[in-house]
């Protein structure tokens, strides 16, 4: 399975960050993180790739950016830019960032509002759009910000920007949200402190201007990739899948538990820890599923995971009904939207809510298919849709595989050797 895709980007960014050499085996390959590689050669990092695939990323130390001579473009990537707006905020640096079609229609408020708090200047298009021109903050302020969406990048977003202010940065969370930039800041060496505080919140606090200490990261298997042939594994009949190594952090893990809540026989195996995240092997077994009720709660840990969750509830008996969608409207696409789409033409009954979403699964080989899918830019919606051709009655058609490349760009070849059948529609 390819590297966690979360874990790569902050890999090559603290790598950057830190003076001296790291050293990230593992990284995901995937255009999204390798644009985020770009970005960082752009502000003056030095990185290669050696030829058994380990990638060196010599730093420049906590607020080395040098100003870049063009524009930065960080393509498909949400998680690339945001990071990048943050990391350069506290560094007075002026730089114009952009994006792909799909992220120049995403909204980058929410990074720019607590960033020019540190003292940053932005100017954007109308709606807070990409491209965005920042200028980093002379003499930035640390700031307590809470988060007002349940959101990592933005977590994130901030902490980056605190690396380089005196004093102390916080965030504040009331839910857990994704935590590996505090546990990577922590393994570079910074001082990251976690507390629960009145009301349920938590909040998360940085001491800025640390020196970080280049480091070897060894990046463990992406769960959000994992889900693809994970649900593959329980819809097709007679399957047996064993993935290695795939990262078991509890804020990335909400898949898993809601699988095995509809009946899925996952079995965990081998848990071990790999560079401060948890990691172990999961064997699936297909199976029948039902449907449930899948409470708000949990959907921070399983936010990139509904498109695959949407297809195995389609092969449930019975209703599942999804709360606490919001964040899906302003994904690569509008997921909501575009998963509920595709499974009216795949023949599945659905009602649908402004953050929620609600599925009549037609049981094992229930799905008609014959559908074709769009996928909007979206290599989620891309897969999960692919995946559900696996099982149904007639065949699924997605209109664009390009975007696969973003996160998983073994996926076609890598479910081949499963057995998938794969044909390009004109030939
Ligand atoms: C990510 C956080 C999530 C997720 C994205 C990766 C990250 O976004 O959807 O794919 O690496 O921090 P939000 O934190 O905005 O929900």
């Amino acid at each position: 399975m390819p590297g966690d895709k979360s874990i790569s980007h902050r890999a090559l960014i603290l790598g950057a960050l830190a003076a001296g050499r790291t050293t990230i085996a593992g990284l995901l390959e995937g255009e999204d993180v390798l644009n985020t590689a770009s970005v960082l050669r752009a502000l003056g990092a030095d990185i290669v790739r050696d030829p058994a695939g380990v990638w060196h990323v010599h730093g420049f130390g906590v607020g080395g950016f040098s100003e870049p001579t063009d524009i930065l473009d960080h393509g498909n990537s949400g998680t690339g830019v945001r990071l990048m707006l943050g990391a350069v905020a506290t560094t007075p640096i002026t730089a114009t960032f952009t994006g792909d079609a799909s992220l120049r229609k995403r909204p980058m408020r929410r990074v720019l509002d607590p960033i020019e708090r540190f003292g940053a200047q932005t100017v954007t298009r109308d709606g807070g759009l990409l491209p965005i021109t920042i200028k980093g903050a002379k003499n930035p302020i640390p700031i307590t910000y809470r988060l007002p969406v349940p959101s990592a990048q933005v977590k994130s977003a901030v902490l980056l920007a605190g690396l380089n202010a005196p004093g102390d940065t916080t965030v504040i969370e009331a839910e857990a949200t994704r935590d590996h930039t505090e546990r990577m800041l922590t393994h570079f060496g910074a001082v990251v402190r976690r507390q629960k505080i009145e009301g349920g919140l938590t909040a998360i606090t940085l001491t800025g201007q640390p020196e970080l200490r280049a480091s070897h990261v060894q990046v463990p298997a992406d769960p959000s990739s994992a889900a693809f042939p994970m649900v593959g594994a329980l819809i097709v009949p007679g399957s047996e899948v064993r993935i290695e190594a795939v990262m078991l952090n509890p804020t990335r893990t909400g898949l898993i538990t809601v699988l095995k809540r509809m009946g899925a026989d996952i079995t965990i195996e081998n848990e071990r820890s790999e560079s401060g995240e948890s990691v172990g092997d999961l064997v699936i077994k297909a199976g029948p599923l039902k449907g449930i009720d899948i409470e708000p709660e949990i959907a921070p840990s399983m936010i990139d995971e509904y498109p695959i969750l949407a297809i195995a509830a389609a092969f449930a008996e019975g209703r599942t009904k999804m709360t606490g969608l919001g964040e899906l409207r302003v994904k690569e696409s509008d997921r909501l939207a575009a998963i509920a789409d595709g499974l009216i033409a795949c023949g599945i009954k659905i009602a649908l809510g402004s953050d929620w979403l609600s599925v009549e699964g037609l049981g094992a080989g229930g799905m008609p298919g014959g559908a074709r899918v769009a996928t909007h830019m979206d290599h989620r919606i891309a897969m999960a849709f692919l995946i559900a051709g696996l099982a149904a009655k007639a065949p699924v058609t997605v209109d664009d595989t390009s975007f696969v490349a973003t996160s998983f760009p073994d996926f076609i070849p890598l479910m081949q050797s499963l057995g998938a059948i794969f044909t390009r529609p004109n030939q």
